[in-house]
């Protein structure tokens, strides 16, 4: 979909469809507005007097205007109370109004939400595209039943205000865009996306970003001594990727951030063979990849200036007759060992790897995404992602990014005592830790490969996938973590150098 900004007097705009937003609490006083409202004989004022229209959040009303403006219908859409509005309010709206008008059937909209920050530009704009976003690429769709929406007009009144909303209608442009291409790579099925050909998705994405990927394959991965990814992989007939996708490798002076990301293009759990209710679902094991490679392709697109190197180790976890067994022990790119005790926490042993591989960039900060443990879900629900780490200022530098995408973070405590829990009696570490606290036991296993670098690892199994449909979210992947790594690299200042746990 097409988004315009331009100055615009809204009664005299030519339009399918007429979007204005109202509080529940504040009258509205905007001139256009007033103006529509007069021409249709005070219909809209009435309806709101008689309470047939409240502007509560995410509540929408069309009424068609009977060629007295100039717009065909105008819709209007409530944002709730005015002191409570925040720009994922905006974001919702913007979402609720886009795929409403999309599903009325008409293809061409102009807005008027005026006097707001950037901020909320770009919100709206990500709102927008993001709740049109369908997967539709396996399904015979009838032509007559295709509905596009094609096109937005945002309309301004203040010249001065022109550029700058253009600016933050183009991020949120290249965000969501970035979201959507993760959430496609999530929702398409583990057939079509081996960790091959996820590689070369990759090595496409970074040619057409004029970015640097090397994909490393199993002789490689075997010299390196990656015992957990090829451990892992041993069991599938797919062979093992690890892709590795630098943005800016060349830059002086500016800080190297690593993003790690889970690429397990199917989790069967191997041996330990997950129930087959819900396991088509663990498609979905890649989300950790497939966010980080969303945010390199949005922060390569918005030119920032940091060195950012994506890691992803990928691979299927199968249980065939070569599979790692329950009591096998493997040794990491780091020379650890471990006793593997559940082939299903397979994501660990991946990740290690790529965390061991990750200190040879010297990076300022490492943060991993994975969707790593049931019990993430089990403790923080759908709308927290689980963080933990070994430094105050990174955790609290992605707090605030989850707080500003709206992505938001809840940290859960990584104690020495917990360590406790994963030592092995035959080897350096085991890979479970009990009954409880699975989260928590997970991330100490990581946190055995991030001792050399402030690091952060956020667990999004609870947050990447959704059961149904919200205001700017459809049923199956959301690309969480893509608005929350944009956001963190873009605000990034450079990262004091010592260790500050
Ligand atoms: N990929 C799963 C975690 C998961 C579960 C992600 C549900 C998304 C939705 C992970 O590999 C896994 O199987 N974890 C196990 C670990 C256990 C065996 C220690 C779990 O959480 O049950
Ligand atoms: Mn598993
Ligand atoms: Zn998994």
């Amino acid at each position: 979909m097409n988004i315009n900004v331009k100055i615009g007097n809204a009664e005299k705009e030519l339009t399918d469809m007429l979007v204005f937003y109202l509080y529940e609490d504040t009258k509205v006083v905007d001139s256009a507005f007033a103006y529509c409202d007069k021409m249709l004989n005070n219909a809209i004022t009435e309806l709101i007097k008689k309470k047939e229209f409240i502007a509560k959040l995410n509540k929408t009303l069309i009424l068609p205007t009977y060629g007295k403006i100039r717009a065909k219908r105008i819709m209007l859409v409530g944002l709730g109370a005015k002191k409570d509005v925040t720009p994922d309010k905006v974001r919702q709206a913007s979402g609720t109004t886009a795929s409403i008008a999309r599903d009325t059937g008409i293809r061409e909209i102009a807005s008027v939400i005026d006097s707001i920050s950037n901020e909320w530009y770009q919100a709206y704009t990500e709102g927008c595209l993001l709740s049109l976003y369908k997967f539709q690429k396996y399904k015979n769709i009838p032509a007559e039943e295709k509905k596009e929406l094609k096109s937005l007009t945002l309309l301004l009144s203040d010249k001065k205000a022109l550029a700058s909303t253009r600016m933050a209608v183009k991020h949120g442009q290249i965000i969501a865009d970035a979201v959507c291409f993760t959430r496609d790579l999530i929702n398409t099925p583990p057939q079509d996306k081996a960790p091959a050909v996820l590689a070369d998705t990759a090595k496409k994405l970074a040619r057409e970003l004029d970015i640097q990927c090397k994909v490393l394959s199993k002789p490689e991965l075997q010299k390196l001594g990656m015992g957990g990814l090829l451990g892992v992989s041993q069991g599938s007939n797919q062979p093992p990727k690890f892709i590795i996708l630098d943005y800016n490798p060349n830059v002086k002076n500016q800080d190297t951030i690593v993003l790690v990301g889970k690429g397990l293009t199917f989790d069967s759990g191997g041996i330990c063979l997950k129930p087959a209710k819900d396991m088509d679902q663990m498609k979905c094991d890649m989300s950790g990849g497939a966010a980080v490679m969303g945010a390199i392709k949005a922060i390569s697109k918005m030119n920032l200036p940091q060195h950012v190197v994506g890691l992803i180790p990928c691979t299927e976890n199968m249980p065939g007759g070569s599979a790692i067994k329950p009591g096998d022990i493997i040794k990491f790119h780091s020379g650890k060992t471990a006793e593997v005790a559940n082939t299903d926490a397979e994501g660990r042993l991946i990740l290690a790897d790529a965390l061991a591989y990750a200190e040879k960039y010297k990076p300022s900060a490492v943060i991993d995404l994975a969707t790593l443990t049931g019990s993430c879900i089990i403790a923080l629900g759908t709308f927290a992602t689980g963080m933990l780490g070994n430094n105050e200022e990174l955790k609290k530098r992605i707090r605030i990014s989850g707080e500003k995408s709206w992505e938001r973070v809840w940290e859960l405590p990584l104690w020495e005592e917990y360590q406790e829990q994963i030592k092995s009696d035959i080897a350096d570490i085991k890979n479970i830790g009990g009954p409880y606290a699975g989260a928590i036991t997970a991330a100490c296993f990581l946190s055995k490969f991030t001792e050399k670098y402030p690091w952060a690892h956020l667990d999004i199994a609870g947050t990447s996938w959704c059961d149904k449909n919200g205001a700017y979210t459809q049923k199956g992947a959301t690309g969480v973590g893509v608005r929350l790594l944009v956001q963190l690299v873009q605000k990034w200042t450079r990262f004091p150098h010592k260790n500050t746990p």
